[in-house]
């Protein structure tokens, strides 16, 4: 077999030495354009994982990797004056130009050709070859040669980064954010053996503008980092190797085989650096590769069995980069936090740490962050524990004179179980028990405010006097048995009214007994369904008399909040979505105008419901379709409702148009929450797949939600903050009488619980390759 590599990085090379030790006989060979010592970059750096892998594929390699290697635990965060360091990380750094050249010498012992200074610009040469890897980089040639065959996406990002050297010792994982008088700069730094360590500098186009940085050439930018981080260089000096300023090109190719030929590496797809991914997944994709050529009988087979293992967790990773790169290029909205909740959201921006996770390693660190929560919460008007207080979940808010024994929320969800918008007892059961199971806020159904505002024949109403007579029961029961408060959600079908119930359907038209349905445009939401009514300003006011009529009964009922929704494409949503609304009017065109009906009903709820009770907002912050709305469009979609009085944004996404591409996962709609309540300035709610109280505490210590609402969890499991109370030992949390026994036995039995789970975990953990390095350094104790 004849198997021609075009590239000499890291992805090239281990290719070529895992192929090689699989099939001594084949006929390998390396084309790289440079010459053999000739390299670009500083350190390169791995987990502990991924040296496993590389021990068990290619143990000689690993043993010389590892001999070379600077090992450290600890990622330190510099910021504003302080410094907070969280251990049990597991990191390893070594050189990238004695990577290439061990990794050369395996290759060279193996007998595969190593040919230096050759550039390729065709495969015409190889045409002999079984197998052409191409693993020739971020730049590569032949990916962008077959382009319309893998088409590949380039997406270039906004932030400006250059990577540099220097000899400054470093024991820690390193990320400075500094304050200058341009803007925000961000060093990412570790060390990658004994007096070298790598320095990326990365910072907003913004602020590279106003610091004058464009055109400086490799020494003259070196010498203004030198300038803005000398007070932490304590005089060491900037090294410059290709260290031009640049923007991050992340790449995804749809595509990865062509024929006989692969992409490999940077070439196929790129991981933003500061999840220091790049080299790993470029050795892991060889190793994959090799694999794939050993488990399948041909060429063609292992290509496809490759691209097919290996996508998933390539897309994975690079999933991560792109939500920890975003973080970093949004650094300002987190810029005045208290530097040790600015910590925390730098440990968990990509989703992989948690709080509990810190909590297991870094303990005094979380219990820093929990303080500086409770004084947030304290200067708010509580007079919470400050020395030891409980977790963010259990921490109080006020909203007007609402006050919330704890920031877990049971989202709203029709539950499609209601006879002409009448609630009946499976409500009272429904939300009595999650009251009682100790959110402090439940959330009512899509509550419609009229016949034919309803969603599904099964959707609750308030629209007459028996339905404000069963919901006012519910809510009196809520009150009295529970510390939860309790929120109306009004809303409005729109062009997505009479459909069938959830189990029927969902968002089907009715086959009969169905109504007239209206919406901002007349289009359907199926090419089947009802085609709507466009609204003129008579059905507006209709619709806006009944939306004050059902909460002039709302507040009849005793309902502590009243939320109006704007989201998931129902009637008012299809004002504020360009998807939906095509008019030509006042009310359709620039964000402005499609918002300013869902904001008169707004405005008029506002001055109807009682000025000390709180109002919040649902939107869809973005349609996840093209053309449609975005993060951005949703912080000005607060801001709009804010002006109007709004206490809190209840931040989803999606469900407005059917071809809507979403991007599913944990937590996935948090970053919308985190960019509307950091840039909007409003306090905001999140949800989406939210399922673990360690999440919720996760996004609330981060500053990423006010509160945290939970749907799904919430169904099969209505004591659901109960539970997370015991596990986190928040005692005050409100019990009826009749549960006390069983409160009293989850709390004690919880405290044993958690110990035996922390001591599992902590055994289950294998030692850090810095933890064995440093017992192996200490001196022995005297006998
Ligand atoms: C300037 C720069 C500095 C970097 N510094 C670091 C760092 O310090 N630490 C880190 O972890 N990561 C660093 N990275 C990222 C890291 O290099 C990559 O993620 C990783 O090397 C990917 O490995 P690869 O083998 O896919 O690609 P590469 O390492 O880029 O290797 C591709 C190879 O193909 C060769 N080549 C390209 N075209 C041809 C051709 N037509 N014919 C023959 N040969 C060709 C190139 O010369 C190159 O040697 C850096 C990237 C850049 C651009
Ligand atoms: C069965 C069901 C019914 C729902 N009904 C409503 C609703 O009436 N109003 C609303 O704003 N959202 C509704 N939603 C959306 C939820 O409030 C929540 O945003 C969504 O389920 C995502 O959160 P989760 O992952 O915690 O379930 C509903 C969701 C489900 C699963």
């Amino acid at each position: 077999m004849k198997i021609a590599i075009i590239g000499g990085g890291p992805a090239g090379l281990y290719s070529a030495i895992l192929l090689k030790k699989q099939r001594p006989e084949a006929e390998i060979t390396v084309y790289e354009r440079n010459r053999a010592d000739d390299t670009f970059g500083f350190g390169v750096v791995f987990s502990d994982a991924t040296l496993d892998n590389f021990e068990k594929y290619d143990a000689p390699s690993y043993r010389r990797i590892t001999q070379e290697f600077a090992y450290w635990d600890d990622i330190a965060v510099h910021f504003r004056g302080t410094v907070h360091r969280v251990g049990g990380n597991g990191f390893c750094g070594c050189s990238r130009r004695k990577l290439l050249l061990i990794l050369q010498e395996r290759a060279r012992e193996l007998g595969v050709h190593l040919m230096f200074q050759s550039e390729l610009d065709d495969i015409t040469g190889l045409a002999n070859a079984d197998l052409v890897v191409l693993a020739d980089g971020i730049n590569s040639r032949f990916r962008e040669r077959y382009a319309e065959h893998f088409q590949p996406e380039i997406d270039v990002r906004s932030n400006v980064f250059a990577w540099m050297g220097s000899s400054r010792p470093l024991d820690a994982f390193t990320f400075i954010f500094q304050e200058t008088e341009w803007g925000p700069f961000i060093a990412h730094a570790y060390q990658y053996e004994m007096g070298h360590s790598t320095w990326i500098f990365e910072t907003d186009p913004e602020t590279f503008e106003r610091a004058d940085l464009k055109g400086l050439d490799e020494k003259q930018s070196a010498e203004r980092m030198e300038k803005i981080f000398g007070w932490f260089l304590e005089g060491h000096k900037l090294l410059t190797n290709r260290s031009m300023w640049r923007n991050f090109p992340m790449i995804r190719s749809k595509r990865w085989v062509k024929g006989n030929m692969v992409l490999i590496g940077d070439a196929k797809a790129t991981a933003h650096f500061s999840i220091g991914s790049g080299t790993k997944l470029a050795m892991e994709d060889a190793i994959a590769l090799a694999d794939a050529m050993h488990r399948a009988p041909t060429v063609e087979q292992a290509l496809k069995l490759y691209e097919g293992d290996r996508r998933e967790e390539v897309e994975k990773t690079q999933h991560a980069a792109d939500v920890s790169l975003v973080w970093f290029e949004h650094v300002d909205r987190f810029w005045d936090f208290d530097p040790v909740q600015f910590a925390f959201g730098v440990m968990t921006r990509a989703k992989a740490i948690t709080y509990d996770n810190l909590t297991l390693r870094a303990p005094e660190f979380v219990n820093e962050v929990d303080k500086a929560f409770a004084n947030q919460v304290r200067a708010g008007g509580f007079n919470v524990d400050v020395a030891k207080p409980v977790a963010p979940m259990f921490q109080p808010l006020k909203l007007r004179e609402m006050t919330l024994a704890n920031r877990a929320v049971v989202s709203p969800m029709c539950m499609y179980s209601a006879k002409e918008g009448m609630p009946g007892d499976f409500h009272l059961v429904h939300y009595g028990s999650r009251a009682i199971g100790g959110a402090g806020l439940i959330f009512t159904e899509m509550t419609c405010v009229s016949r034919d505002a309803r969603i599904t024949p099964g959707c609750a109403g308030l629209w007459n006097d028996e339905q404000e007579a069963a919901w006012r029961r519910i809510v009196d029961f809520v009150h009295a048995n529970s510390a939860a408060k309790i929120a109306l959600q009004l809303g409005h079908a729109g062009r997505k009214g009479a459909t069938k119930l959830m189990w029927d359907g969902m968002d089907r038209p009715l086959e009969e007994g169905g109504w007239d349905v209206l919406s901002a445009s007349p289009i359907p939401y199926f090419p089947d369904s009802q085609v709507p009514r466009e609204m003129d300003r008579a059905a507006m006011d209709a619709v806006k008399a009944s939306f004050v009529a059902a909460a002039g009964r709302g507040e009849r009922c005793g309902f502590d909040m009243l939320e109006l929704h704007c989201a998931h494409g129902y009637l008012l949503a299809s004002f504020i979505s360009p998807l939906t609304n095509q008019r030509t009017d006042e009310y359709g065109g620039a964000l402005e105008n499609r918002l300013r009906f869902p904001l008169e009903v707004f405005a008029a709820l506002r001055a109807v419901w009682p000025a000390h009770k709180p109002m919040s907002v649902r939107i869809s912050a973005t349609d996840w379709a093209e053309g449609g709305i975005t993060g951005d469009d949703a912080v000005q979609i607060a801001r709009a409702f804010a002006e109007q009085g709004v206490d809190l944004v209840d931040v989803s996404t999606g469900q407005t148009v059917r071809d809507a591409q979403p991007v599913y996962g944990r937590m996935f709609q948090t970053p919308f929450s985190e960019q509307v309540r950091n840039e909007a300035r409003v306090a905001t709610m999140c949800v989406g797949n939210i399922t673990t109280s360690d999440q919720v505490n996760t996004i609330l210590a981060a500053g990423r939600a006010d509160l945290v609402a939970l749907g799904r969890p919430h169904l099969v499991d209505p004591a659901f903050t109960m539970k997370a109370a015991a596990w986190y030992g928040a005692g005050d949390i409100a019990c009826p009488p009749q549960y006390l026994p069983g409160k009293e036995q989850i709390f004690r039995n919880s405290v044993r619980d958690r110990q035996d789970f922390d001591d599992l975990k902590i055994k289950a953990k294998p030692k850090t390759r810095a933890e064995l390095k440093s017992e192996a350094t200490k001196p022995l104790a005297a006998e």
